[in-house]
């Protein structure tokens, strides 16, 4: 389309403005070009699938003149386009009015157009939770400790003179690494080195979409370096360097190390203090990091439900990771932090590792002394805030300036009277969300209170207040308050926090991480897989006194996300031809169900239960076993498509995401999709599904099956046992499940193992029955 042609469309318009009309009108007569700007336009991604041209200038020129076309003039397309995505996939970001945005989505190369939106970081409310991480992987890294591999961390940047990322132990840059040290403000080129090999950063999308922002207080810079600390952190879990005695105020002091210490890593800051982290930015990081040829994405970055479908190509990360996984890049990502409900998980793409969180065990205690003498304990992270001297203790209720108000009790905000708080330790007790530590020691301090008792059953790690203060659980909480409500004259005094390793032995699921099942694609089991990521000591930006250490304790599901990309590299490096659907396999029918002492993984909420696949997905990582699982559940990107036309997506615009004509023939359920579980959302009676196993151990090897049906459901497997041998090593098998209750339940769990005797390959497996069709529970 010319531009005199598209001028006369928009001037042919039945319902133009007044402006419009105004401006046809004069070009109408005067035979001027009017260029037609729009205050209110924004952010646009035009995504147009795979890539039609090999040689990336050949792509951008396309997305140039399709630009033109729409607006009229090469200038105006200049001045739109922010972004060309020529190398992992093809698409532009522009600055487009809703009507023009309407009208290229007509165009037929066009896929979707994208609004520009904003995600966030997934730790949790606070930036400052505490902990380190610990789990024992010597085997696997006496093996190769990530050696050769690149992970790609898409998030806020770097703080490249942190000691984790020291490259004094690493090999040479691996030879198919394509990228650059990009410079900027406070970075360039000597911040790179063997271990940060590649940075760039991205901001044409966040400064598009916030033009008007005041930036007075905008902290970050403008380059790789991280203003926030976040991708610092995420990073040094992936891949730092050892570092003895790191600690974040002389707590947790010992060895902080990344999961892949001797993998490089190549920095993608694509988000930013204030402005968060877009789509338009996201995308591009994407198609950079396919372009310089890493072989691993960390990105603890995600939406909030409701979730955007992945099928109408509406959700920017599943598009990037899509095209990643296509290049044989594996993606890993955090599950989001909007847990314990139910179906809350994000970042549910099957071609995503999708990551839940989980404690560790240890624990900062903090004394607390009674002026009965008695010592009870709490957590704390407050180090040196404490006065060694004793002060009157109160419950929160006795100060409300409302007692027939139940706020005081959690002590919500203005809740408190400061006549009656001033100079003392309040005891409150958490009901429910609506409140934490944080901002309930808020609420002390501005009454004068000196110190804060939360009692909560949450479990989510701990924070850094204003003033001191220490996390009980109900049973301390409830001797507190039975010791104020005796004494006459109630005092206490609270000691600085210790360190302890190994008071909890099992992790548990986080109450913050979001659980499934995905509201997207329920028959895709997420999270696949659940990590640690609560108050984990890793690398920080040194910027303020808090942080002087150079270490920092978070807490989120973007803290357990690096964990498993560290070990989805330590995977890589032993196998390098292993595909994306491979490795996500290797970590899921490996991970274990219970702690070190066999007690099974339990998972925090409002009640504390036993935790099922919609909490953990498989289980908890274990690297030594991931990198040796005997068999694999592999699926190709022919299984994805099959999985997009069994959602009903067209051929067309399949054929559009692929490149390849794609017929999809029969429309099939997604059941059958190769996936190391089984899902099934709405059994009615009986249902078979196929899945089809790779052996990747022993070339001899015969596995025979358990089955741990859910209750309720009888389930078969034909054959029963597997021989493998040279000249076959893959075999299928079918799943018969039968429902022997027709009534509507919720999901009811169970597990499909194959073993060897040496190896155990175990599906987790999540069934519901809809007896009938009506309502149905989650
Ligand atoms: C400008 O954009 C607004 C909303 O995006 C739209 O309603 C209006 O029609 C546009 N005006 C022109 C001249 O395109
Ligand atoms: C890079 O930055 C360092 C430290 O800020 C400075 O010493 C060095 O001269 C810079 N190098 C180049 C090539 O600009
Ligand atoms: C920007 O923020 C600063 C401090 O928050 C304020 O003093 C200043 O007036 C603001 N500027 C504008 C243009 O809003
Ligand atoms: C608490 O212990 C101190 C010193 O050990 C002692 O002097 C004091 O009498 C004790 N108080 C009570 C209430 O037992
Ligand atoms: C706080 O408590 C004091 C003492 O009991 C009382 O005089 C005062 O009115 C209370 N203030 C509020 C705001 O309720
Ligand atoms: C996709 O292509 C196949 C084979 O050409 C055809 O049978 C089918 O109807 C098409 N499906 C859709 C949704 O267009
Ligand atoms: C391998 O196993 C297949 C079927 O499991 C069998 O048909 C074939 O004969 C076996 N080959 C050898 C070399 O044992």
């Amino acid at each position: 389309m010319d531009s005199d042609t598209r001028r006369n469309r928009m001037c042919g318009q039945k319902n133009y403005s007044l402006v419009v009309l105004a401006l046809c009108l004069l070009q109408h007569y005067l035979h001027v070009s009017v260029t037609f700007v729009n205050a209110t336009s924004e952010v646009h991604i035009v995504y147009l699938g795979e890539k039609k041209y090999d040689d990336p200038a050949l792509t951008k020129k396309f997305h140039h003149k399709m630009l033109t076309t729409l607006l009229g003039s090469k200038e105006d397309a200049y001045r739109s386009i922010i972004y060309s995505y020529n190398y992992g996939f093809s698409g532009f970001a522009a600055r487009l009015t809703q009507s023009q945005a309407e009208e290229i989505a007509e165009f037929p190369e066009v896929v979707q157009v994208i609004p520009n939106r904003v995600h966030k970081l997934h730790t949790t409310r606070s930036w400052d939770f505490i902990g380190i991480h610990k789990y024992s992987s010597d085997n696997l890294l006496t093996k190769s400790m990530g050696k050769g591999t690149i992970i790609g961390v898409i998030d806020s940047g770097v703080w490249p003179e942190s000691e984790s990322f020291n490259d004094d132990a690493m090999g040479p840059i691996p030879s198919h690494w394509k990228g650059i040290c990009q410079q900027g403000e406070f970075f360039n080129s000597t911040n790179c080195n063997k271990k940060i090999i590649g940075a760039r950063w991205f901001r044409k999308g966040a400064k598009n979409q916030f033009q008007n922002l005041n930036k007075t207080n905008n902290v970050d810079f403008l380059s790789p370096r991280d203003g926030i600390g976040h991708g610092t952190h995420t990073a040094s879990t992936a891949a730092g360097y050892f570092v003895k005695n790191a600690n974040y105020r002389g707590l947790a002091s010992g060895l902080a190390r990344g999961g892949a210490p001797l993998a490089h890593l190549a920095i993608y800051k694509a988000c930013w203090a204030f402005e968060g982290c877009t789509d338009a930015d996201l995308l591009k990081a994407f198609d950079k990091a396919i372009h310089d040829g890493v072989d691993i994405i960390s990105l603890s970055v995600g939406n909030e439900i409701p979730l955007f479908s992945y099928v109408d190509q509406r959700d920017s990360i599943a598009i990037g990771s899509f095209h990643a996984m296509t290049k044989g890049i594996t993606v890993v990502c955090s599950a989001g932090n909007d847990g314990p409900i139910s179906q809350t998980i994000v970042n549910t793409a099957p071609w995503l590792i999708t990551v839940a969180a989980t404690t560790i065990d240890r624990a900062f205690p903090t004394a607390i002394t009674l002026g009965n003498n008695q010592t009870l304990w709490g957590q704390s992270i407050d180090v040196g805030k404490y006065n060694p001297e004793f002060a009157s203790i109160t419950y929160s209720e006795r100060i409300a300036i409302d007692p027939t108000d139940d706020s005081a009790k959690d002590c919500q905000p203005g809740s408190l009277n400061a006549t009656l708080a001033s100079g003392k330790i309040v005891l409150c007790f958490s009901k429910s969300d609506q409140q934490d530590i944080e901002s309930a020691a808020t609420t002390v301090k501005d009454v004068g209170g000196v110190g804060l008792i939360f009692a909560q059953f949450r479990d989510d790690g701990l924070s850094s207040c204003d003033i001191p203060c220490i996390s009980v659980d109900y049973e301390v909480g409830t001797q507190i308050l039975s010791y104020i409500r005796r004494a006459r004259h109630s005092i206490a005094k609270l000691s600085d926090p210790k360190t302890t390793v190994g008071k909890w032995v099992s992790p548990r699921v986080a109450s913050f991480s979001a659980r499934g099942p995905s509201s997207m694609t329920p028959e895709v089991l997420k999270p696949d897989i659940a990590a640690p990521g609560v108050d984990i000591i890793a690398a920080f930006r040194p910027l303020d006194t808090e942080h002087r250490s150079g270490y920092a304790l978070l807490s989120g599901t973007s803290m357990a996300c690096p964990h498993v990309a560290g070990i989805a590299a330590l995977i890589k490096s032993a196998h390098p031809n292993w595909s994306p659907a491979a490795i996500k396999s290797a970590l899921v029918t490996t991970a274990s169900q219970t702690g070190t002492d066999g007690t099974s993984i339990s998972a925090e909420g409002l009640t504390r239960k036993e935790a099922d696949p919609f909490d953990m997905g498989g289980g908890h990582v274990d690297p030594n076993k991931a990198i040796d699982p005997g068999l694999i559940f592999d699926t190709s990107t022919k299984d994805y498509i099959q999985f997009l036309c069994s959602l009903g997506y067209t051929n067309a615009s399949i054929t559009r995401l692929t490149k390849n004509t794609i017929n999809c023939l029969t429309k099939g359920h997604g059941m059958n999709f190769n996936l190391p579980s089984i899902t099934i959302p709405n059994l009615k009676r009986a249902t078979t599904v196929s899945r089809t196993v790779t052996n990747v151990g022993q070339i001899n090897s015969k596995y025979t099956v358990l089955v741990q049906a859910p209750s309720g459901i009888k389930m078969t497997v034909e054959p029963q046992s597997l021989s493998f041998n040279i000249t076959s090593q893959i075999l299928s098998f079918k799943v018969t499940f039968f429902s022997t209750e027709r009534v509507n339940g919720g999901y009811k769990f169970g597990s499909l193992t194959w073993t060897d005797g040496e190896h155990i390959v175990r599906s987790p497996v999540a069934i519901r029955v809809i007896g009938f069709e009506s309502y149905v529970y989650v």
